[in-house]
């Protein structure tokens, strides 16, 4: 009997401290940090923050919520399962993304940085603001599975949820799919990636060894074109040579448009961190820099609105991959992959 009492207790204990319901979300950083940033030199973003003024409460609302498996139909899926910030924000060694119930989509993750320069999103620019952005992977049945609807009401049945949206909102804020986008937007709006080895040399501070220059003067030559600096991209769809898959005849943003003009284009992804985020192009088909970069040598296929400038392939030297190699390694941004304020509030 006495055992039976003391024991139910201690079970008690080990219970609710072994089941994390309501974890508390941990600041690591300082308020002044969450600000616009515009590089010298750089163009005017799109996306500039007037209908979503930066606060600390809203960036954290949008960190719980951007780490959150709550957004998804089981609770085992959140954003972050697809975009991790140690390959910044892209999914790591993932051709095409695994989303609820282990199901895999036809397109390979994206990694999330500069996106307020993005005037479209996605491969084929599918989506127009990155304020209504998340209702694609919430909704998608194969992403996490869930509805707008229905992730509302789970969330205003959270205590701390409410707090949250109270925080950022005002007093009395209801928890709704505005607010919730909002936050998300905000979140993820202020992942700048400006502090790789290549800004620092463009600032002054650093300077480019031999095969790094000379990689840039190739890469000005015959890459600058699509991805352009200072993004790395100009975001303009096109066909980049890359033979047809017939299993998914991906058609790209002709999938939006409907026009024969866009077949097979898709959006010029930012080379920024690309040393970090294989599986590379829309479909994650290459694992590596080597075959992305002999794809333009020897690759291109000739498939309807090939990009005129890749008629015929780039040609590069093994000696000119090896430099161009170097030069794009300049471009991967620690600062982005370490910075705390991005980190899983929900880890320990
Ligand atoms: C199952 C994996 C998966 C999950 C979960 C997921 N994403 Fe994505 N994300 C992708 C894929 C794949 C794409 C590209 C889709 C396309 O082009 O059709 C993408 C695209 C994006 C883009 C556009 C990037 C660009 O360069 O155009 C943003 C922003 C984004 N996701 C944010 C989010 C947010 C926020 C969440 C959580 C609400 C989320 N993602 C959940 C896989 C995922
Ligand atoms: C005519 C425009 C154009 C030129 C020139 C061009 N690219 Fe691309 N590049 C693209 C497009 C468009 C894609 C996206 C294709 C896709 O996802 O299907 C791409 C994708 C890539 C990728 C994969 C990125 C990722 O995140 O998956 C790499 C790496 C790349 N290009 C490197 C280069 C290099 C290096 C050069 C110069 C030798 C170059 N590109 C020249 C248009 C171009």
């Amino acid at each position: 009997m006495i055992l039976r009492v003391v024991f139910i207790p201690i079970i008690l204990v080990f219970f609710f401290l072994s089941c994390k319901v309501d974890p508390k979300v941990k600041p690591h950083f300082d308020e002044n940090e969450l600000k616009e940033i515009i590089p010298t030199g750089w163009p005017e973003p799109v996306y500039r923050f007037q209908n979503n003024p930066i606060n600390k409460a809203t960036f954290e609302l949008g960190r719980a919520l951007f780490y959150d498996p709550i957004l998804s139909v089981d609770s085992t899926v959140s954003c972050e399962s697809c975009h991790q910030q140690f390959v910044a924000f892209a999914h790591s060694d993932h051709a095409l993304s695994h989303g609820v119930a282990n199901q895999l989509t036809t397109r390979n993750s994206p990694a999330l940085f500069n996106l307020n320069w993005h005037p479209l999103f996605m491969h084929d620019g599918g989506v127009n603001h990155i304020e209504v952005q998340p209702l694609a992977p919430i909704n998608n049945p194969i992403e996490m599975g869930e509805n707008t609807v229905h992730v509302i009401k789970k969330l205003r049945r959270s205590a701390r949820y409410k707090k949250m949206f109270e925080d950022a909102f005002g007093k009395g804020a209801e928890i709704n799919d505005a607010q919730m986008l909002k936050a998300l937007a905000q979140f993820m709006a202020l992942m700048y990636s400006y502090n790789s080895k290549y800004d620092r040399v463009k600032r002054g501070e650093a300077e480019f060894h031999q095969d790094e220059l000379e990689g840039y003067q190739i890469f000005q030559q015959k890459c600058n074109q699509c991805h352009k600096e200072p993004l790395f991209s100009d975001f303009q769809f096109r066909n980049n040579g890359l033979s047809v898959n017939p299993a998914i005849n991906d058609s790209g943003r002709a999938h939006i448009t409907g026009l024969p003009s866009d077949r097979y284009k898709f959006k010029t992804p930012s080379l920024r961190n690309i040393t970090l985020t294989a599986p590379y192009m829309h479909d994650g088909r290459f694992n590596t820099l080597d075959q992305c970069l002999q794809h333009y040598v020897s690759g291109i296929t000739n498939t309807v609105n090939l990009a005129p400038e890749l008629q015929g392939g780039i040609p590069l030297t093994p000696s000119e991959i090896q430099k161009l190699k170097a030069f794009l390694a300049t471009l991967t941004d620690y600062t982005l992959l370490t910075d705390k304020k991005f980190s899983n509030p929900y880890a320990n």
